[in-house]
């Protein structure tokens, strides 16, 4: 791994061998973009991919050209980077290269913002360009560190005022992209509730395009996420991008093809309703951004994604720690429950192997529905009569660890915090405060609402032995405004909602390090490269039946690794469409996340309960290649009508696989099939092993990985349904939701 300067050329070249940046000074002093993507010999100089300066964009002939800090005002008319209100209200900078700094290593971000670290100096290093406004004083400084393990660079940007007079911030961008042509098909993960991440795809055309966020989250509606691919890419094959930001709040991510069909990629804060205002001396650092170029396909991207996310973006102990598999109570019991009924469930999971019982909403203040007492986080001792402790020490004491549910960002009306301090709750004097899921958000850019809050969630997160917590989030903000900061500033909000969220986090995490934390938000409204800084794990959607878990965890995928997703099996009918599917099938989805169970064990036969025993044990001998292992996407639910999904997961080294096929519905004259695996070693022999319940194996054979990748695996036909086969509730209709799942080990 490298970063060359080429002092003559003035040109940069950052390369891991597999993936190459090279940037150069341009001759009026800007700094230019000649190449993103693939791996380019050290040593060439080459400036010839790009003019040998920058005279105005609209009426390019020659090469295209690529900027690193683009600006608006100056004849580039594509989406800028960076816009600076000047003390005389322009906007127009001129930012020309001053100095340059290559560090082994990556320095954090300041202050809260989530980003990627090293743990040794050799795994990354990093570039930083000093850019300056000569009239002004206003000097970016663009930051790129490369690592040495996986193809991805990481981007953010730092503008100071070092001028004499105040300047706004109004958009600043972590990253901006400038590739030579357009031929891309863009991909976004957009949804809603209990929708979350369907893959939709474009081919680029003319203009912009993209999503965003002004909902003071990241939300379900849209990730903050960009995928790029050729036409012809596959999971295995072909160039692909795949971008992520490490921000919770408000975000744009957008594709700008121009005239002379060049694409712009641009990801960071969503510039609306955002506005930083920098006196002399100050300074503002974006979010991080982080950018995987593949030359595998969609598969490479993710691999690359994955694995820096799961290895140098989530931290502390459970990073690598096995995750437990849990039961969570919401659906098993929503409010209703009390001391007893929750040991019983317990005592039920524990039989079965389940590790970790969590408790969720309901066991606060007077919280009988979700209409009351967010905010009150004291513990309503008419359901647990011997408080939080009294279930923890039960919980233990049957060998199992105890979660607790939290929505420390929210208040009801009906609460004693917002009867106390009903300016708390954000809102504009004199306007009506929009309600969502009957509550209010809590103005986390005020430090002392902060104070309080953690206050009181450190009181109960100490006062029992509560070893994970699920953080929930459940509306997004309206009316934003805090009696907090001037007019002027009111600009930095959501900026500074998101930063109290993180002190937050900062504060639980650095108190409690041994505490597994999950995020949640209504679901997965707040599924994103930042939280997994914070809580190693978010709980993907609410949204628990199984075939549209196969598209949601699909979705997730493209950047998200296995174990950051929560997949629970939930009971049937399914509370979000009614579905009537067989426990196996449900568990065969779930298994391909951080796994558990969310319904009432006690509530279940005593062939469910037998049912789920095989599937906790099968999960618990491979927890290590579902948590870890390279995840490979085989057959997409998002192709042809859906009816079929598989994926695999399957050890770096090649020598061990799970693999899954699923058949929704049942078609008649069913074909022969055959399913290619990868990420195998084409010269070993695997005995392989499938499995359609999980009390037994169907059988074992032995095959070859070449045969294994390069002709498939075969996939019976479905079996015809038998007599009798409706709702023992274990297989209710045999013929329709079917997994198949294939154990491979080396011979
Ligand atoms: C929304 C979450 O996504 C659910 O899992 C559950 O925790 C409820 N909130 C509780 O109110």
């Amino acid at each position: 791994m490298t970063i060359d300067w080429n002092d003559t050329a003035r040109e940069w070249h950052l390369t891991n061998g597999r993936t190459s940046w090279v940037l150069r000074v341009l001759e009026n002093g800007w700094v230019a973009l000649l190449h993103a993507g693939a791996p380019l010999a050290m040593g060439p100089s080459y400036r010839h991919l790009g003019p040998a300066t920058f005279e105005g964009y609209d009426n390019r002939v020659n090469e295209p050209i690529g900027l690193a800090a683009p600006v608006p005002g100056v004849g580039d008319f594509r989406v800028p980077a960076i816009v600076v209100e000047n003390p005389d209200g322009s906007t127009v900078l001129d930012l020309r290269y001053r100095a340059h700094r290559i560090l082994a290593g990556k320095p954090p971000l300041a202050g809260l913002l989530p980003c990627t670290y090293v743990e040794d100096p050799a795994e990354a290093d990093t570039l930083e360009i000093d850019v300056a406004d000569a009239p002004t004083g206003v000097v970016v400084t663009l930051s790129f560190s490369i690592f040495r393990d996986w193809p991805v660079m990481a981007r953010s940007m730092r503008i100071a005022n070092d001028g004499p007079a105040g300047v706004v911030v109004r958009a600043a961008m972590s990253a901006t992209l400038d590739l030579p042509d357009a031929a891309w098909t863009l991909q976004t993960l957009s949804g809603t509730w209990a929708r979350e991440r369907d893959v939709v795809e474009r081919p680029l055309v003319p203009g912009r395009q993209g999503v965003g966020s002004l909902r003071g989250g990241s939300g379900a509606e849209h990730n903050p996420f960009l995928g790029l691919r050729r036409a012809s890419t596959t999971e295995d094959a072909g160039e692909a991008w795949g971008i992520v930001l490490a921000w919770s709040g408000n975000f744009i991510a957008e594709a700008d093809v121009d005239a002379h069909r060049t694409t712009r990629l641009r990801i960071g804060i969503h510039p609306d309703a955002f506005a930083w205002p920098l006196e002399p001396g100050a300074a503002f650092t974006t979010p991080e951004a982080l950018l995987a170029w593949s030359g595998d396909g969609l598969g490479g991207m993710s691999d690359a994604l994955h694995g820096v996310l799961r290895e140098r973006m989530a931290r502390g102990p459970w990073r690598d720690a096995d995750r437990p598999v849990l039961l969570n109570n919401w659906e098993g019991t929503y409010f209703d429950f009390d001391h007893d009924r929750l040991v019983e469930m317990a005592t039920a999971a524990k039989a079965m192997g389940i590790e970790m019982f969590v408790l969720d909403d309901g066991w606060f203040g007077a919280r009988s529905d979700d209409h009351r007492a967010l905010g009150d986080w004291n513990v309503n001792r008419v359901k647990l009569r011997e408080g939080l402790e009294g279930v923890a020490r039960e919980v233990h004491a049957l060998g199992m660890q105890f979660g607790l549910w939290i929505e420390p960002e929210m208040v009801n009306a009906d609460s004693d915090l917002f009867r106390a301090h009903p300016d708390w709750a954000i809102g504009i004097p004199g306007r009506k405060r929009t309600e969502s899921r009957q509550q209010l958000v809590l103005d986390f850019a005020r430090p002392e609402v902060v104070d309080h809050v953690a206050d009181a969630i450190i009181a109960v997160l100490a006062a029992a032995p509560i070893d994970y917590v699920k953080w929930d989030w459940n509306r997004f903000i309206t009316e934003p405004f805090t009696p907090s900061l001037p007019p002027e500033r009111q600009g930095e909000f959501f900026f500074r909602y998101t930063l109290g969220m993180y002190e937050l986090y900062r504060r639980l995490t650095t108190r409690f390090p041994d505490i597994l934390f999950e995020s949640c938000a209504g679901g997965g409204a707040r599924f994103d490269a930042g939280m997994l800084a914070w809580a190693p794990q978010a709980w993907t959607s609410d949204d628990t039946d199984a075939v549209e878990r196969l598209r949601i965890q699909w979705g997730s995928s493209l950047p998200y690794p296995l174990s950051s997703a929560g997949a629970h099996v939930s009971a049937i009918p399914n509370h979000q469409t009614g579905r009537l599917t067989p426990i196996d099938f449900r568990a065969a989805v779930a298994m391909f996340g951080a796994f558990g169970y969310e319904l009432d064990p006690t509530a279940m036969t005593d062939a469910e309960r037998e049912a789920v025993r095989h599937q906790v044990a099968f999960y618990v001998e491979r927890r290590d290649l579902f948590q870890r292992g390279r995840f490979l996407r085989l057959r997409s639910p998002f192709e042809g009508d859906g009816n079929e999904t598989a994926w695999m997961v399957a050890s770096a080294d090649g020598s061990r696989a799970v693999v899954a096929h699923y058949r929704v519905l049942q078609h008649p004259m069913p074909v022969r099939d055959r399913l290619r695996l990868r990420g195998l070693d084409p010269s070993a022999r695997y005995l392989v092993t499938a499995w359609s319940s999980f009390d037994a194996p169907l059988g074992t054979v032995e095959r070859g990985g070449d045969e294994l990748m390069r002709v498939g695996i075969g996939i019976e036909p479905q079996e015809p349904v038998p007599a009798g086969a409706w709702a023992d509730g274990v297989r209710i209709v045999r013929a329709d939701f079917t997994a198949r799942m294939f154990d491979l080990r080396r011979v």
